[in-house]
Formats: structure tokens, sequence, C-alpha cells
């Protein structure tokens, strides 16, 4: 059966207190978004995808998804879930008998067999939902003393999702109820339609308080990597009328190029192997043979690209990277902030994940006779923890 999803994530996480909206938190090297996501793409079926943002959070939104595809549709969420996930009805426009399935962002542990149980139950029913069977004792409770009766926790379940409706009815539901619902169950129920339960499981929780997001890490846990890169141009004294050299992704105003097969950006070649180097994906040469003439005065940028996307694909997380020029001439300093900037861009981080430092030899060697540049960089990376 075909459907659609909107994932709603435009909420602050109030409650978890992080100092950043909890679904941008990264676990096991992938932001909780992401791991959201990722749980959902090539499920049989999937259609359309809106995820739901909060306008306040552009650029922690495509930081936490920087290889987001083209074809997902983004929108803009509201003050309550139930306007957010109104928002993403809206922005994505189904007809009344298709399928929709929303799914909170704060739940990355949904499992695909869930998913695929909650769609099957669709073929039978009007709306569906994921929930599990209550286990504790339950009472109400004052001020931390018992305030009546126990509640039997028979036929009790706690509600989660995917939920799943046609997007008819649940368009009816959201027109007539604003009352700030914290799930669409709710909305749908009081028009009056069943909907029914289908057992999840219970790692499929929602991350809400302080120790959700503990677990949540123990679930994923990460090992931190290194990767360092060293790499050395020489400067082609025949180039004649040059204005600037590349560095770092930036064009430094200077009257020598250096030589290389590529665009010869020393800054950006060291801090590619070094990416390749913490995630033990060999160098630069092995993804880019100098003797393969498509890459012939190739924009360096491609080069740390392809190393960012294969410590994606590897479950990979950036926390920072540091690299060091180290020449006599041309002087760095007032293109440090545009280095960043680039380097940030290319790699789709924060800037304040990735430092630039210039230094020279006092005149020694290949760099103090301003023969050539060198490079060095390091890696801070967040990897998954293989069990050896
Ligand atoms: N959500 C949303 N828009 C809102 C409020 C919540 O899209 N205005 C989303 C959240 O991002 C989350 C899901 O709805 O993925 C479930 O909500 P909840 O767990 O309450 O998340 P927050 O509202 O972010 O957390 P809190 O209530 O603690 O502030
Ligand atoms: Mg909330």
């Amino acid at each position: 059966m075909n459907f659609s999803l909107i994932i709603v994530a435009a909420g602050s996480g109030t409650r978890l207190g992080h100092d950043i909206p909890k679904q941008y938190i990264a676990i096991g090297g992938q932001s909780i978004l992401q791991h959201t996501l990722n749980a959902f793409i090539g499920v049989a079926g999937l259609q359309d995808i809106c995820i739901v943002m909060n306008e306040s959070h552009e650029n922690l939104f495509y930081t936490a998804l920087p290889d987001i595809p083209p074809n997902i549709c983004v929108c803009y969420g509201g003050d309550t879930r139930q306007d957010s996930v109104r928002n993403g009805l809206n922005a994505l426009d189904p007809h009344d008998d298709d399928i929709v399935l929303i799914h909170d962002a704060a739940r990355p542990f949904i499992d695909r067999g869930d998913i695929q149980n909650l769609i099957e139950a669709m073929q039978s029913h009007k709306a569906a939902t994921l929930a599990h069977p209550v286990a504790d004792t339950l009472r109400y409770v004052d001020d931390h003393k018992n305030a009546g009766q126990a509640v039997s926790r028979d036929n009790l379940w706690a509600v989660q999702t995917p939920q799943a409706f046609r997007a008819g009815m649940l368009k009816q539901a959201h027109a007539q109820n604003n009352q700030g619902a914290t799930d669409d169950t709710a909305l749908v129920s009081a028009l009056g339609i069943p909907v029914h339960f289908v057992k999840g499981n219970k790692r499929n929780f929602k991350i809400t308080q302080k120790e959700d997001l503990d677990l949540a890490q123990h679930l994923l846990p990460t090992e931190t990597h290194i990767g360092t890169g060293f790499d050395v141009h020489a400067f082609d004294e025949s180039s004649l009328d040059v204005k600037s050299v590349r560095l770092c992704g930036v064009d430094v105003a200077y009257d020598r190029k250096l030589k290389g097969h590529s665009d010869a950006d020393v800054g950006l070649h060291a801090l590619t192997d070094a990416v390749l180097g913490a995630i033990g994906a060999g160098d630069i040469g092995m993804h880019f043979p100098p003797s393969n003439d498509d890459f012939k005065g190739m924009d360096s940028a491609v080069f740390l690209q392809r190393a960012i996307e294969i410590m994606r694909d590897k479950g990979g997380f950036l926390v920072n990277a540091d690299v060091t020029i180290i020449c006599e001439r041309p002087k760095i300093g007032e293109y440090r902030e545009a280095m960043v900037k680039r380097m940030a861009e290319i790699m789709g981080v924060a800037t304040h994940r990735v430092n630039i430092k210039a230094t020279t030899t006092e005149k020694l060697g290949f760099t103090g006779r301003k023969e050539g540049i060198a490079a060095q960089a390091a890696v801070s990376i967040q990897m998954p923890q293989k069990d050896d």
C-alpha cells in the first residue's frame, strides 16, 4: 500500500532543556531527526515526505539533515503540535483517499517492521496507530501523595506514533477541532471514527526528558575517531599574470599559483585526507587518482565533499576540523573568516566546528624560501561504536 509521511519536528524540546531542540541533538553520530528520517527511507510504498520545522531553526535543521533529498518537502510548523501537523498536511496536499502517516521527530527508534504492520492495518481500518500496553501500576498522585483509587491498567495503552489516516478524514478532524490536541488519534476519535491500535515496540519511546536522551545515547553508542592530513604544493614559477592562489576554498591575492593536477588547494587536500583517515577510508589519491584526467583543474571542494559523504554514509558526524597553513607568503589573516565559512559550507557543518591557523617556518626550508605551501589538518569525528 502506498502512503505519505509527515514528520513533525517544529517543537522546542522544553522538557528536555538542552541547549538546542531535541530533534537536532546528535546521537550515534547523527541528529535524532536524521535517525528518524532514515528509519522510513526505503520502506515499501513510501511516496511523499514532508518534514515540519520551526521557522527559527532553519540553520539547525539543514545542519542536522545535510544531505536532505530535494524531493522531500519542508514547511514551517506552528505554536502547537496540532498546528504543525495541519501545516504539514497543507504542504503535502494529499488526495482525500491517500494514506498519511504522522510521526514525531523525537521517536528515532521506530522499527521498520512496525511501520509495515501499521500500513497493513490500514487495509482493513480507517485509522490506526502504534501503541504499547501500559505495564506499570497506575495511581492518581497529587503533590507526591496518593490521591485516589488505583487505576486499572487493563485496556490502557500508551499511544505512540506513527499514526495512519486517510488524508480527507485527518483534514476534517483538524478543521473541526483546534484544542491543541497532543496527537491525531485524539482528533480523529473525536469525530467518532474508531482508531485501530497496533501493538508497537517499547523502543519507540519519545525522547522527552533527560533520562530518555541518556537511554537513546546508550542505544546508539559512539566512539571518537581522529584523523590527520598533510599536503605540499610548489609554486608554479612559470605562471604569468596570476592574481590569486586557491587556499581553503578561497581565492587569496598572490602573484603565484600552486602547481597541481587539480586546483592545488593544499588546505582542502590536507583536510580531505584527515577526514578519510579518521574514517579508515584511505587517502585522497585512492579516491581521486591524479592519473584520471577528469580531475584536471578540479575544484578541490569536490574531494572534500566526497570524503564527508563517505563519512556520513558510515554514520559519522564531524565534531571539529582544524587546519594549519604553513607558508611565508601570502598572508592568510584577512581571509581566515571567509575560509572558515567556505570550508564549513563545503562540509555542511556549522562554522564553530572549523578552525584555520597559519604559521611560517621562520624563513627556513622550502616554505621559508617561498617555494611552496604546506598544510596540515586534524579532525575529530564521532562514529557508531563497533564491537571488535
Ligand atoms: N512538535 C511540532 N510543533 C510543535 C510542537 C511539537 O512539530 N509546535 C513536534 C516535536 O518536534 C516532536 C513532536 O511534535 O517531534 C512531539 O512533541 P513533543 O515531544 O512535545 O516535543 P516538543 O514540543 O519539542 O517538546 P516539549 O513539549 O518538551 O517542549
Ligand atoms: Mg511539546
